[in-house]
């Protein structure tokens, strides 16, 4: 599971369906006897737990590694690394990695399936999965994302969540825009061939239903270069607030937000917010993701 660029619909349909059965208890020690290794060498909050917790709750043992407590701090490579965890009989290797690629680059030395769950500026395919499911939990099922309206708003450019979450929504037959200035636009993104607006009002009168909002990742603007005038100024334009919500759409963010940058402090818990429900459904579509790529599921099947 490195990236969601080349997943079909059915595909993601199949990720869903085993998510909802994950969710609704049926599948009790879905990962017993699997062992599934964290290896989250760059800070995590909601991923990591909720990794954590899918693999524990389906019964798999599970090695929890970072960058601070592993070999990597005495010098260790990636790769060394990965070898060592699948001499340790590693099923499933979950992978965090500041340099984009890594999580392609560890799956070439492991038999072990590779879930990649953030690569630099890469791709971050299991929050696009979760996003998908707690969307369709809004909206009536995943069926009902098809034909409608998601406005992405804010840092493209440095965003591995926005390079996963593009290819899922319109796979699953969404119409997406862009909202960002241009500073913060990827060079390839002439080639999506999606309306790029310049503020989150131009996307409501678009008719954008869904406001999925990126954080601002400092940490990876180059050189420290900060891309934008200011962030007052920033936030004018591509920051969510409540009169926004009042028009009916909803809201998403990956987390963690920014409060007052990307999505002003009183809606990021408001009803129409799909934040808590995003994170809620890390752990069933995560317990689902690891089923699918240990083989797991196919053996209870069986
Ligand atoms: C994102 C990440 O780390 O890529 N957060 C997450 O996994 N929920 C988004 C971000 O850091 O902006």
């Amino acid at each position: 599971m490195l990236t969601l660029e080349d997943t079909s619909r059915e595909e993601l349909r199949e990720v869903m369906d085993l998510a909802a059965a994950c969710q609704s208890g049926g599948l009790d020690q879905l990962l017993g006897g699997k062992t599934v290794c964290l290896a989250f060498f760059e800070s995590s909050t909601r991923t990591s737990a909720s990794f954590e917790l899918a693999a524990r709750r389906a019964g798999a043992d599970v090695v929890s590694l970072g960058e601070k407590d592993s070999s990597i701090s005495k010098g260790e490579s990636l790769v060394d690394t990965i070898v060592t965890l699948d001499s340790l009989g590693a099923d499933a290797i979950v992978l965090r990695h500041p340099a984009a690629g890594a999580a392609r680059l560890a799956a070439r030395h492991t038999s072990a399936a590779v879930i990649n769950a953030g690569d630099g500026c890469g791709q971050h395919p299991t929050q696009a999965l979760l996003d998908l499911y707690a969307l369709g939990g809004a909206l009536g099922g995943f069926e009902e994302l098809a034909g409608r309206r998601v406005a992405v708003v804010g840092d493209v450019l440095h965003s591995r969540v926005a390079r996963s979450v593009i290819p899922a929504f319109r796979t699953a037959g969404m119409e997406v825009a862009l909202v960002a200035p241009a500073t913060l636009l990827p060079l390839e993104c002439g080639a999506w061939r999606v309306p790029v607006l310049a503020s989150v009002d131009e996307a409501l009168d678009w008719g954008a239903e869904v406001l999925y909002a990126l954080r601002l990742q400092k940490e990876r603007m180059a050189g420290g270069s900060p891309r934008i005038p200011s962030v007052a100024e920033y936030a004018a334009y591509c920051g969510v607030s409540r009169r926004h919500l009042d028009s009916g759409a909803l809201l998403m963010h990956p987390g963690p937000v920014n409060r007052g940058v990307e999505v002003s402090g009183d809606v990021v818990l408001d009803g129409r917010s799909l934040i808590p429900a995003q994170v809620a459904a890390g752990i069933a579509v995560r317990t689902a993701v690891l089923a699918l790529a240990t083989g797991a599921v196919h053996e209870v099947a069986a």
